[in-house]
């Protein structure tokens, strides 16, 4: 046998003698992951430090690699075929502004209030969310949009929790004597992202005047993104980019957090479940409550009608003649689609948006657990990735709360006006649309239509169209009981009315 040959060049011997080779990526793991294509997570392997590597190798054996190939490979296919034939919501499936009753709000609202005050009633935040087009290093819910109070989306959503709370156990006084009132508990869906600055931005503003032991956090889960060709991005030479997987992410977050059997030792039977960027968010709105429990539907949504058809929203639709109700994402839907105009209304016919949903989670977030994992579909979210190559245009899987609307025994949509209870944070000031700016303004315009209407008077020193009043959800939910404060008195705007 020849002995190994070996070249020493004598001059570098010193250094190179103290240089060893790197050691090989762990080689089960780098055929696992040629397995799925996926080997150029270890492409920088020979420049990483000892810890980096160790690291990486942690990284990708956290992984459940054929499961997020399957959800990968259906969700590039599902991309790529056909949407299935879709048919507007027929408008008598829609329970509409113009057709509503005073006696029957009123109805509603006290059926609300009466569920409310039994304890009946959870809202659950889905707060996961990156937030990346706000493009601010904090969870959305600490946003500060700019009202005169300065306060927060979180706080604004724990005062109308407080004020709805007050209301159900005046209601339940008025109404028997008694003032034995259960409290709304919230359910607060973060995400790796997002948990650890939520939970301490509550704890440093004493839970808004909550309960701690009201508010319950936990986490969604994570998934790689990828790039076009279906690759994971790396966000650096020794990490994987992961983003949250999407507010439908819910489901099996509550599953793995036991939180619907948490729910039901609670005696709660409805849940209220709604988006962290809308400023002028109804949460446990008692008149959508008391709609829901009328109608005896098991999963209802909030809808607003599409200001103008490239708008990006997704809108409601029926999945084939007659099917059942599903969201199609702005982005999903034909453009020549999206401007269709009924005939007979000369209204859009693709035309109610979403505002995310207020459902009995109850049944439906089981059937859609199973289905998320028999069916694995994932919607491909084109978005920007941190990458070791900067932000890079790519992939992140999510799925949508709405995919589970169709898997609901019956469904129900309500309109709401958009002027009262939609006002999105979605870009940063400086776009054109859906910014803090927009949305405070929309705050304030309906505030002191409020202020107006209960006989107070505004003084200002910009053009009102800039400027305004905002009442505190500590003093009124929906413009209600603001008399006793404005009637007769001048406000000077922009200023909070509080007690
Ligand atoms: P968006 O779809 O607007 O996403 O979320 P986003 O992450 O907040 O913002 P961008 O797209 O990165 O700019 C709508 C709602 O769903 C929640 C968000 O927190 C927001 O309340 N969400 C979104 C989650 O809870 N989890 C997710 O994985 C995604």
């Amino acid at each position: 046998m020849r002995e190994p040959t070996m070249v020493v060049d004598m001059d570098s011997t010193a250094t190179s003698a103290a240089v060893s080779p790197p050691p090989l990526p762990p080689q089960a793991l780098l055929e696992r992951l040629k397995d799925y294509g996926q080997e150029d997570a270890f492409a920088l392997w020979d420049e990483l430090s000892p810890e980096e590597r160790d690291f990486l190798v942690k990284d990708i054996e956290n992984l459940d690699l054929p499961r997020i190939d399957r959800i990968v490979r259906c969700s590039f296919r599902s991309q790529a075929l056909p949407v299935a034939a879709i048919e507007p919501v027929p408008e008598q499936n829609v329970s509409s502004v113009e057709e509503r009753t005073m006696e029957e709000r009123e109805r509603w609202w006290n059926m609300g209030l009466k569920a409310i005050s039994k304890g009946k009633l959870a809202v659950l935040l889905l707060s996961g969310g990156q937030g990346t087009r706000l493009g601010s290093s904090d969870p959305k819910g600490c946003f500060n949009i700019g009202l005169p109070s300065g306060k927060s989306l979180f706080q604004l959503q724990a005062e109308r929790i407080l004020c709805v709370q007050r209301l159900a156990a005046q209601a339940t006084s008025e109404g028997t004597g008694s003032g034995g009132s259960e409290s709304i508990h919230w359910y607060i869906m973060t995400s790796p992202f997002t948990d650890d600055t939520t939970r301490k931005f509550f704890e440093s503003h004493k839970y808004f005047g909550l309960e701690a032991d009201q508010v319950t956090f936990f986490q969604q889960g994570t998934i790689p993104c990828v790039s076009k060709d279906g690759r994971f991005v790396m966000e650096t030479p020794y990490k994987v980019a992961k983003s949250p997987d999407g507010n439908g992410g819910v489901y099996s977050a509550l599953k793995y957090s036991k939180l619907l059997e948490d729910m039901a030792m609670r005696g709660i039977k409805y849940v209220d479940c709604y988006g962290v960027d809308n400023a002028l968010v109804r949460v446990a709105d008692p008149t959508f409550l008391g709609y829901f429990i009328d109608k005896g539907a098991a999963a209802a949504a909030k809808v607003v009608r599409k200001a103008y058809p490239q708008e990006k929203v997704g809108v409601f639709v029926r999945r084939g003649k007659g099917g059942p109700l599903t969201v199609v994402e702005y982005s999903e839907l034909d453009s020549s689609l999206a401007s269709a105009i009924n005939q007979s209304t000369g209204r859009l016919r693709f035309c109610w948006s979403n505002l995310l949903v207020d459902d009995n989670f109850l049944l439906a977030a089981i059937v859609s657990y199973y289905w998320i994992f028999t069916r694995v579909s994932y919607h491909l979210a084109e978005k920007k990735i941190p990458s070791i190559h900067g932000y890079t245009m790519g992939y992140k899987l999510e799925q949508f709360i709405f995919d589970a609307f169709p898997y609901a025994p019956s469904t129900a949509l309500f309109e709401v006006l958009r002027e009262e209870e939609f006002a999105p944070v979605k870009n940063a000031n400086g776009s054109n649309y859906d910014t803090p700016d927009s949305a405070r303004l929309l705050v304030l315009r309906l505030h002191t239509r409020w202020v107006v209407a209960a006989g107070g008077f505004l003084t200002h020193s910009v053009p009102l169209y800039a400027t305004g009043v905002e009442v505190s959800p500590l003093c009124s939910y929906t413009g209600e009981n603001l008399e006793a404060i404005c009637r007769g008195r001048t406000f000077h705007a922009p200023c909070e009315i509080a007690f």
